[in-house]
């Protein structure tokens, strides 16, 4: 429930009753036509406050009080309006909406203002393969991206294979890497700052932490450094995933504690399933509740199906995907993810089915993506 609280004259005052009082997810609370009763409202950041721009055009004295009022501030004023403009900005309104259009318009700005439903513990998902080559990468890259698409909250992809590559997989040149930030939180530096160094994708609401730029350097990261990057991470991005080494290494085990799902990639082949198989047995007892199998290139002609690989493994496959043919491969040389780069192809869609899956399963209703992003 949105509450809002109108400083307006009469006509201002009338158009907006009418268009608010019917809606049953907004409460029309103060209703005033005095400035300085508005200047002195109780409000919190949660409130609303709609400021009829005619009122504060007569009281220009008053505009930076209003401004004090810890609240949301939606200025009712002609945009055209160079005056009303430059207001809007003092007064740091979030939007602005003309008089003549509040029926059409009102509404959809104030719900644009009500937050999405909150996460309350992250999502951690460590994509895992006991087999290289099997495309933990490719699903762990083009998950992240799919999940920060799909999600209003914020996303971590974090490489914790020390021969990693998912710097080279995106084209912008990557900020900081793992042991970078590992190395300047243990030496004191703040978590902002830590966060901040970080790359990002500003309008998907996206941190990459690639791996360190060699093997050797990404081993000088210890068990301690490493979880405390990924705390961080988890507690600032209600979605994290990170893309582990094959082997089950402390450092994998650490990951795997603090995941929600253990994606475990395996492909229709006979070799990598005895080899995943082995490695499932191990994660079966330790994480029995977490493991979520994952049949990469399940339409591969190999004469290996789900069927078989359940029996092989038994564990139930909850995730297909078919082969995307030389797409994820095109999209690497360009050093775009696939979901970006050819959003249409098989695999791109059933990779962006799975993070619709998952966003739906933490925030209720399957959502409509909201951030389209255009690159
Ligand atoms: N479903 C798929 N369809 C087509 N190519 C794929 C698929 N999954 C992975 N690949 C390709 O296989 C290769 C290995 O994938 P990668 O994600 O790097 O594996 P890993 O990280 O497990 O070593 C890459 O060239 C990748 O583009
Ligand atoms: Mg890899």
């Amino acid at each position: 429930m949105l509450s809002v609280h109108v400083l307006a004259g009469p006509m201002v005052m009338g158009a907006v009753s009418s268009v608010l009082a019917p809606d049953p997810e907004v409460q029309l609370d103060t209703r005033t036509n005095n400035v300085r009763e508005a200047v002195n409202l109780r409000l919190g950041s949660d409130d609303v406050l709609l400021i009829d721009d005619l009122l504060l055009a007569q009281a220009p004295g008053l505009v930076a009080s209003i401004k004090g009022v810890p609240c949301r501030k939606i200025l009712v004023g002609r945009v055209a309006d160079p005056d009303a403009a430059r207001r809007a900005l003092v007064l740091e309104a979030v939007n602005m909406v003309d008089p003549d259009r509040l029926s059409e318009d009102l509404l959809e700005v104030l719900k644009s203002l009500v937050q999405p439903a909150t996460v309350t513990d992250p999502w951690v998902g460590v994509v895992y393969s006991a087999k290289g080559g099997v495309g933990k990468s490719t699903v762990a890259l083009n998950l992240a991206w799919a999940l920060a698409i799909q999600s209003d909250h914020d996303v971590a992809l974090m490489d914790a294979d020390p021969l990693g590559d998912i710097g080279a997989m995106i084209q912008d040149k990557p900020g900081a890497t793992l042991i970078d930030v590992a190395r300047g939180l243990a030496a004191g530096m703040s978590e902002e700052k830590a966060l901040s160094s970080l790359y990002r994708v500003k309008p998907l609401g996206l941190t990459v932490v690639p791996a360190a730029p060699s093997p050797q350097d990404a081993q000088k990261i210890s068990m301690e450094e490493f979880e405390t990057v990924l705390r961080l991470l988890a507690a600032s991005h209600p979605y994290v995933v990170v893309d582990v080494a094959t082997g089950l290494t402390d450092l994998n085990l650490i990951a795997m504690d603090q995941a929600t799902e253990i994606i475990v990639l395996t492909a229709p082949e006979r070799v990598t399933l005895g080899t995943v198989k082995r490695a499932v047995e191990v994660l079966k007892r330790l994480y029995p509740n977490k493991l979520a199998l994952l049949l990469n290139r399940a339409d591969s002609d190999t004469g290996v199906g789900v069927r078989e690989v359940e029996q092989e493994l038994s564990v139930p496959v909850q995730y297909v995907l078919p082969s995307g043919g030389s797409a994820p491969v095109r999209a690497t040389n360009r050093g775009r993810p696939l979901v970006l780069a050819d959003a249409k192809n098989t695999l791109a869609r059933a990779i962006t089915a799975i993070a619709q899956e998952i966003v739906g399963g933490r925030e209720g209703t399957r959502r409509r993506p909201r951030r389209w992003f255009a690159h």
